[in-house]
């Protein structure tokens, strides 16, 4: 049996954050609000309910991140097939994806620790050794930021992600009731399967809009979008113009959270899927429990090497080097 560790980061706000090197987890983030201390990550009481959960919550996402068609991919004239393990196409990396790896613990102290880990040529189809560092960064001002580093023998695809789900009212309630901003001017729609099934669109089509805060409860289902997908569950191009890529409120409008990233896209899923995920409080939550806001290339991007966005390839010699950050401001 792998040993399993928890680490614990904490500022001079007295915000706390605990992360787990199995799969580079962020397990929990707790903020003061006056004598209240709330916990804004959805999360499982024990590891072996994190194995057994396949939500993959706060778990580190790679190689690559979101779906890939058919699970397989070409690159100069070769082909690779991928593992499936959602029907035909490859969710999240594969049935052994990063999120179930143990990851080394490279350093760690008060306010920062930095996992690492080498996935080998094949891994779950994939060409070329890839070696990855994920660190996490506690500011005082209450920032999580997490950077991805990577380097690679054989070129391939990389899109590493965050899966926190958050639910800023500290799981009193379903997020139906937070608002939402995404400063993204299209979006992808997809089909049942997750897959893109056309070129991006203004996000004006179907009412996916979401440039101005908005309550995740509007409208839920009234758009042929999202009634596909049982809620959101896009991928939204984001506006590189545009300082902050997301900000989220929650429903007491106690806590804001301020999204900013060097990706192109953002994927918003309401947690449709989240029941019978097993929860901290001897229970399990209900779908749309918390909301997942992972910064990432857009989905199936190795297919598509038009869109405008930089390339999801990474070659021998490049360094792989992507943000996320998220502050949470209390009111
Ligand atoms: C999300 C994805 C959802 C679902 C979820 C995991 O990133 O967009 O469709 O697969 O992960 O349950």
């Amino acid at each position: 049996m792998s040993v399993k560790h928890i680490i614990t980061l904490r500022n001079r706000q007295g915000m706390q954050i605990k992360l787990s090197d199995w799969g580079a987890t962020w397990l929990s983030c707790v903020v003061p609000i006056a004598e209240e201390k709330r916990e804004l990550l959805l999360g499982c009481q024990t590891f072996e309910q994190y194995q057994q959960q396949d939500a993959y919550l706060g778990a580190t996402i790679g190689r690559y991140a979101n779906r890939i068609a058919n699970a397989e991919i070409d690159i100069a004239g070769k082909h690779y097939q991928l593992t499936a393990n959602q029907g035909v196409n490859q969710l999240h990396g594969g049935k052994l994806g990063f999120d179930k790896q143990l990851w080394k613990i490279e350093s760690q102290s008060e306010q920062q620790v930095i996992f690492s880990l080498i996935s080998p040529d094949g891994d779950q189809g994939y060409p070329g050794e890839l070696k990855v560092a994920a660190s996490y960064t506690l500011t005082d001002d209450n920032q999580v930021i997490i950077e991805y580093h990577a380097n690679t023998t054989k070129c391939t695809p990389v899109n590493l992600t965050n899966h926190a789900y958050f639910n800023l009212d500290g799981e009193t309630n379903n997020v139906l009731g937070h608002s939402l901003k995404v400063n993204a001017n299209y979006y992808l729609p997809v089909d049942a399967n997750g897959i893109p099934s056309n070129d991006l669109l203004n996000v004006t089509e179907d009412d996916m809009d979401l440039r101005q805060l908005r309550l995740l409860s509007d409208n839920l289902f009234g758009s042929s979008a999202r009634k596909i997908t049982g809620g959101y569950d896009h991928a939204y191009l984001l506006d590189s113009s545009k300082p902050v890529a997301a900000q989220l409120v929650s429903s007491d409008k106690k806590v804001t959270m301020n999204l900013t990233t060097s990706y192109p896209a953002l994927q918003v899923y309401t947690g449709n899927f989240l029941t019978h995920t097993p929860n901290r409080h001897n229970g399990v939550y209900a779908n749309f429990a918390g909301v997942a806001l992972e910064a990432q290339f857009l989905p199936d991007s190795p297919h598509h090497p038009t869109w405008p966005q930089s390339s999801c390839f990474l070659e021998p010699g490049q360094t792989y080097l992507q943000q996320i950050c998220y502050q949470f401001c209390i009111n």
